[in-house]
């Protein structure tokens, strides 16, 4: 794997107070697709996952729970990480903020900080929200329903004054919008760009990045009264994943080629302050943040209070893991917001799973069944319409990878669609059920050119829906070694003659049970 090209995809890390919700879900699985679609194209990849540990919101929650921080973190932690797994999650590491290799990492990344002159002793005055963990300026808060202020998010927010070491952040505008200007594609989609330049170019002070009023965090080197800004200490975990301080190994393998995953809520802590603790710290800042959008259930704003909080378990004992998958992300234009409703999950799983794909799977692979002697069939020389319909089928890699690249795993799976669109259009017209009659060669030739042709999907939506994708391929009789994004194409054509084992259905209906 030494000399193949690098890809480094990170979900953000998870908050210990609280139980696994579908959004965190969303972020993990869609970080997911992408770490398996690149291991699939011959990338060295690595994926990494983990909980945010430190802090006052958990110190607090822990408090609630007449627990001690860390047992209410490695109680939480656990769950976010049987998350990963129920979802089938290929992470290739799971980071904990209370690790010894992230403590290091993050006193290391201050005292270069210090050392370059980035920090700076002082006291902070102003407000503090815990629940979002964010320092918010007086103009930024808006009145609450009492008629008090609260955080624009709706978060309360608290006044605090204590010594404080600062980030010079206010340094760094002219750096960082040069940053967002040179590199384009560095913050995505636009709209969330637009808003970081827009922030930017607003002005920014400096940041306070220690606290003293609470203790559960990592100490300030040289100064253990304070203890670092929990989104500083989170922050750093992407590096210490790769090996920071250690600039060699991982981190000069990865680093180059990151992508951070994070919901819209928090992209100024990647975009803005990540960027610049980086740079100052004289490390490159990542390669690529890109922010979706959220989820509401059925409508309404998701909330612990409205009691409207999506189980990302139940929701997979209901509909099935793979169909989970698919639905949350061709159901969003990944970047936007969007809405759960069972409704909309049963609909794209009976229309779209078990009808367009699954049935034309399962009607293929039968006849072949029945009419092949149970093997790949004998091919003739292709029609024009044979050779438009494999061209569609081989060419889906190509268009999968533009779109993937720029995280549109909607537009990814609507160019698989297209071409099991185009193969259903193509039974019906080919008819091969009357040419079992009329011409069994033909029948032959099309029911070749079917089954190549779900060979190449069941290849493309590996990463999306990885069991029944390799349920497909088992029935195609592929062998493992045979289903990376290398065996794409006419090249590696299925062989005539090869044994298929009896086709079962991949994609059951979702039937409402009736009540009463
Ligand atoms: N601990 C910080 C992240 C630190 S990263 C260095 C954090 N944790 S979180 O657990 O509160 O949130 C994690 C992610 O869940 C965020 O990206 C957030 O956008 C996402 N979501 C929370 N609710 C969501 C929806 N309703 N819909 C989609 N994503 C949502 O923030």
């Amino acid at each position: 794997m030494s000399g193949a090209a690098t890809f480094y995809v990170t979900t953000p890390i998870y908050y210990v107070n609280d139980k696994p919700h579908i959004g965190h879900a969303y972020t993990t699985l869609a970080c997911d697709v992408l770490a398996r679609f690149k291991r699939l194209d011959g990338f060295d990849v690595k994926f990494l996952t983990g909980t945010d540990e430190h802090g006052q919101k958990v110190e607090k929650s822990a408090e609630t729970a007449g627990m001690a921080p860390l047992a209410l973190a490695d109680m939480n932690s656990a769950n976010f990480r049987e998350l990963a797994r129920i979802l089938g999650c290929s992470n290739d590491d799971f980071i904990r903020t209370t690790e010894p290799r992230h403590l290091a990492a993050c006193q290391a990344l201050w005292k270069a900080l210090v050392d370059k002159g980035e920090i700076y002793l002082g006291a902070y005055e102003g407000w503090y929200s815990v629940r979002d963990e964010a320092f918010y300026a007086e103009d930024e808060l808006i009145a609450g329903p009492g008629g008090g202020k609260q955080a624009p998010t709706g978060a309360p927010v608290e006044w605090v004054k204590e010594p404080s070491y600062f980030f010079r952040l206010s340094a760094w505008q002219d750096r960082l919008l040069k940053w967002y200007d040179d590199n384009p594609d560095c913050v995505a989609p636009a709209s969330r760009r637009n808003e970081v330049i827009s922030f930017v170019k607003g002005g920014l002070q400096d940041l306070s990045v220690s606290r003293t009023s609470f203790k559960w965090g990592i100490p300030v080197p040289g100064d253990e009264a304070h203890i670092m800004y929990v989104w500083l200490d989170a922050l750093t975990n992407y590096i210490t994943a790769i090996g920071y301080p250690d600039a060699t190994g991982d981190f000069a393998r990865y680093w180059p080629n990151s992508l951070h995953m994070v919901g819209k809520d928090i992209v100024r802590f990647h975009a803005v302050f990540w960027p610049a603790f980086l740079m100052a710290a004289d490390l490159p800042p990542p390669k690529r943040v890109f922010a979706h959008g959220w989820w509401t259930n059925e409508g309404q704003k998701i909330s612990k209070s409205v009691g409207n909080v999506i189980d990302p378990l139940s929701l997979i004992e209901t509909y099935g893991l793979d169909q989970v998958r698919y639905f949350l992300l061709r159901e969003v234009p990944f970047g936007n917001d969007g809405d759960f409703s069972h409704r909309a999950m049963m609909g794209r799983m009976n229309s779209e799973l078990a009808n367009d794909y699954g049935n034309l799977v399962q009607r293929v692979l039968s006849m072949v069944g029945k009419n092949c002697g149970g093997q790949v069939p004998e091919h003739g020389l292709a029609t024009d319409e044979d050779r438009d319909m494999l061209d569609a089928a081989h060419g889906l890699l190509d268009k999968l990878r533009v779109a993937m690249d720029r995280q549109l795993y909607h537009e990814a799976l609507e160019a698989i669609w297209v071409v099991i669109r185009a193969a259903n259009g193509y039974v019906d017209r080919q008819g091969p059920w009357t040419l079992k009659k009329t011409d069994p060669p033909r029948m032959g030739t099309v029911l070749w050119t079917l089954a190549e042709t779900i060979r190449s999907l069941a290849l493309a939506t590996q990463p999306f829906m990885p069991i029944s994708s390799n349920k497909i391929l088992d029935q195609l009789a592929i062998p493992a070694s045979e289903r990376d994004f290398e065996w794409f194409g006419a090249d590696h054509g299925l062989k005539p003659g090869t044994a298929l084992p009896t086709p079962q259905g991949v994609f059951p209906r979702f039937v409402e049970e009736v009540a009463g």
